[in-house]
């Protein structure tokens, strides 16, 4: 077998969704680029209405209605008395208005006559009392009788639309989050999660350091699900509450895969089957499940505050798409939007006013970040209900568009547009080939790191994100890799803060500098072992061979105040995180610590390995200046040229199509070749703008 094909069969034993990479072209065909379509409730509406909402759905360009997600009284309004009729009528009313169907499992909102006759079906909160009906998202995965139900009615619909050609796909539940449930079904599938894991108690005694304030267990019997709400924080083990995490994700994902399963048996292959995970997905991890042909994710770039300028209240966060996108795309090879926002929400810190084009900017955002589909969170602005202020592309009365109505619109009819132009075949262009960056990112370092952060002011979620942020503004395609993943596609590799890590992959990673790859690591970065033990060593013991230095202690500051490090003669001040660093010989120093009792100390190191370089970035500064000015040495050791878009403002490719979008609140004068050639927009792109154009 040569290498390739290793590496792809690897890569199939490690996630079922690669092997189908391939398949789900015929899901998305890549002529059509990027597919519209809107969440649309009729058991919201009264059925005289239908008709009319459908033709408007259709004559506003989408291309597809998203159908029954919560509607489970409908469909099964008494215990196994199931009634489609409503459902085919709706579904019949789409096919006349040529617009495709996506249906989904009611799971997250189970009907009252559950809650009645079977309590259990509920997940059980922390006080170890029980949820109950009247939201959603409450049903225990781990219990045999709401695995019952689910399955049963998602065999149901399946059998009556599984070979319905104008249903194109099935959304899964809504937004799968992993909640932790302490309901005795779940502690029972804890401890066999556990007992499938670590086989003897004692490697379970060992894992989790129960020896510390007398934790040691006898057997698997006596393990309770760590409850923080009863042993308070300082009964934390960090070590049982990592596993507590990777159990409720690992659970979650088979709640999934055995709908996907119940689903399959019974749909045609030409159906494809996803979810809508959140973009910021603390808790669910989508690289787990198995049996989804892609994963899909939901958008909320407006929570009532932005990150770039005075406008950024309206414009919402660049950072929401820039990142999901990549992420969600890394677990199935194709991804889309789910959910786009189309307007203010009712849970947003304050719902201001979109910017005139923001809704559009995001699906362009989208658009170019590879998304096959973007769908809408809602159609009609709903009456009554917990949702009632939330926005929707059509507002109140039913019939007049929103503000983010018309932009899907116009999107829609520019996206017909760009079909016309499309050419296949086309493929990365060389100078953005040549700075092909990955970062190498998992849910469990973020887990363990935003457990014990050791300062407030570090942000778990969002550290690493800054680096993709960094990596945009030279214009450079960023992808958010798993470990597993084959490395020498990229020019270019950040690792930042990935706490857990074992000598394996530090070995891959000493091998990707090697062949030539420009690694750059920074601190926190393999402190742990897998179960979160540090190592009986110095810190990041295994890492010390492949940086050439040794961290010899960590620093942070308090907030008012600041530290100096200085690289050259450059001043860059930090407060956040700074490692203390010995370094071997023959490694080079890039930046030290210029104040402070260990004032000469060393903070950035840098040495060759191979035909490669790597980097180690010791501190975390203020707005990342250093960060980023290394960033973009390692672009000019590989031969890259690199833009420089100022915050907010991001330049993609796609399919021959160039894409600029500008989040900030300044106006960007975008600099383009002269062979450039405008589809749409202008070269000046203001707040929300957006361009498009070929070479
Ligand atoms: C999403 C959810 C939708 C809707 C929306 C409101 O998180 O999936 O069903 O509640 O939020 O913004």
């Amino acid at each position: 077998m040569n290498k390739r094909i290793v590496i792809a069969f690897l890569a199939i034993l490690i996630t079922g969704f690669k092997a189908k990479s391939q398949e789900i072209k015929k899901f998305f065909p890549e002529k059509d680029l990027i597919t519209t379509g809107i969440y649309y409730y009729p058991e919201h509406w009264d059925e005289s209405q239908w008709e009319r909402d459908i033709k408007k759905i259709a004559d506003m360009g989408y291309e597809f209605v998203h159908l029954a997600e919560f509607a489970w009284f409908r469909l099964e309004p008494e215990e196994g008395k199931f009634d489609f009729k409503w459902l085919d009528k709706v579904v019949g009313i789409c096919e006349k208005n040529n617009l495709k169907v996506l249906l989904c499992t009611p799971s997250a909102t189970m009907p009252a006559w559950m809650g009645e006759k079977y309590p259990e079906t509920y997940i059980m909160y922390g006080n170890y009392i029980r949820g109950e009906h009247g939201t959603r998202g409450l049903g225990s995965n781990a219990n045999a009788k709401y695995k019952f139900f689910v399955e049963r009615i998602v065999t149901a619909l399946a059998k009556h639309y599984g070979q319905n050609k104008n249903v194109v796909g099935w959304q899964l539940d809504n937004e799968p989050d992993a909640k932790t449930d302490y309901s005795p079904a779940a502690q029972q599938a804890f401890r066999q999660w556990l007992q499938r894991k670590y086989k003897t108690i004692e490697t379970l005694n060992a894992a989790w350091g129960a020896a510390f304030w007398s934790q040691r267990y006898n057997s698997f019997n006596q393990v309770i699900i760590p409850n923080l709400t009863l042993v308070n924080w300082w009964g934390n083990n960090p070590h049982a509450l990592l596993d507590l995490k990777r159990y409720s994700a690992d659970e979650q994902a088979a709640f999934l895969d055995f709908q996907a399963t119940a689903l399959r048996k019974n749909i045609s292959p030409n159906q494809y089957i996803t979810t809508n995970y959140t973009a910021i997905s603390p808790a669910a991890n989508p690289r787990l499940t198995k049996k989804l042909d892609f994963a899909a994710y939901t958008a909320y770039p407006n929570g009532g505050a932005g990150n770039n300028g005075s406008l950024g209240f309206r414009l919402g966060d660049s950072k929401t798409l820039l990142f999901a996108s990549e992420y969600y795309k890394s677990v199935g090879g194709v991804s889309g939007v789910m959910e786009m926002q189309p307007g203010p929400t009712n849970w947003a810190t304050q719902a201001s006013l979109l910017l005139p084009g923001t809704v559009r900017m995001w699906l362009y955002h989208s658009f170019a970040a590879g998304g096959k589909l973007a769908c809408s969170y809602r159609f009609r602005q709903v009456l009554y209900g917990a949702e009632q202020y939330h926005g929707a592309v059509i507002k109140t009365d039913g019939i007049t568009p929103s503000q983010g109505g018309e932009e899907y619109i116009q999107f829609n009819k520019e996206i017909k547009q760009l079909r016309q132009l499309y050419k296949p075949g086309t493929s990365l262009p060389q100078q953005l080939a040549a700075r092909k960056t990955a970062i190498v990112w998992n849910l469990e370092n973020y887990w363990t790191i935003d457990r014990q952060k050791q300062n407030v002011r570090w942000d778990s979620w969002n550290y690493p994100v800054k680096f993709m942020e960094i990596a945009a503004s030279f214009g450079a395609p960023v992808d958010v890799v798993d470990e597993n993943a084959n490395l020498s596609d990229y020019k270019v590799v950040i690792i930042p803060a990935y706490e857990m890590a074992d000598p394996a992959l530090i070995k891959k990673w000493t091998q990707y500098v090697e062949q030539g790859g420009h690694l750059i690591i920074t601190c926190r970065t393999a402190t742990m072992d897998r179960n979160g033990h540090f190592w009986e060593g110095e810190t990041a013991a295994p890492l010390s061979a492949l940086i050439g230095a040794h961290i010899t202690n960590s620093d942070m500051i308090i907030p008012y105040s600041k530290g100096d490090v200085l690289s050259g003669q450059n001043h860059y001040p930090w407060n956040i995180w700074g490692d203390l660093l010995k370094v071997d010989d023959g490694t080079t120093i890039l930046a030290s610590y210029n104040d402070q009792f260990y004032k000469g100390t060393t903070a950035v190191v840098k040495r060759n390995i191979g035909k490669g370089t790597v980097t180690y970035i010791g501190v975390v500064t203020d707005d990342m200046k250093l960060e980023k000015e290394i960033l973009e040495t390692n672009y000019k050791e590989v031969g890259a040229e690199v833009a420089h878009y100022p915050a907010g403002v991001y330049a993609y490719w796609r399919d021959g199509f160039y894409v600029a979008i500008n989040y900030s609140s300044e106006n960007y004068e975008m600099k383009l070749p002269a062979n450039a050639k405008i589809l749409i927009g202008n070269k000046t792109l203001e707040p929300a703008g957006v361009l498009v154009w070929n070479e």
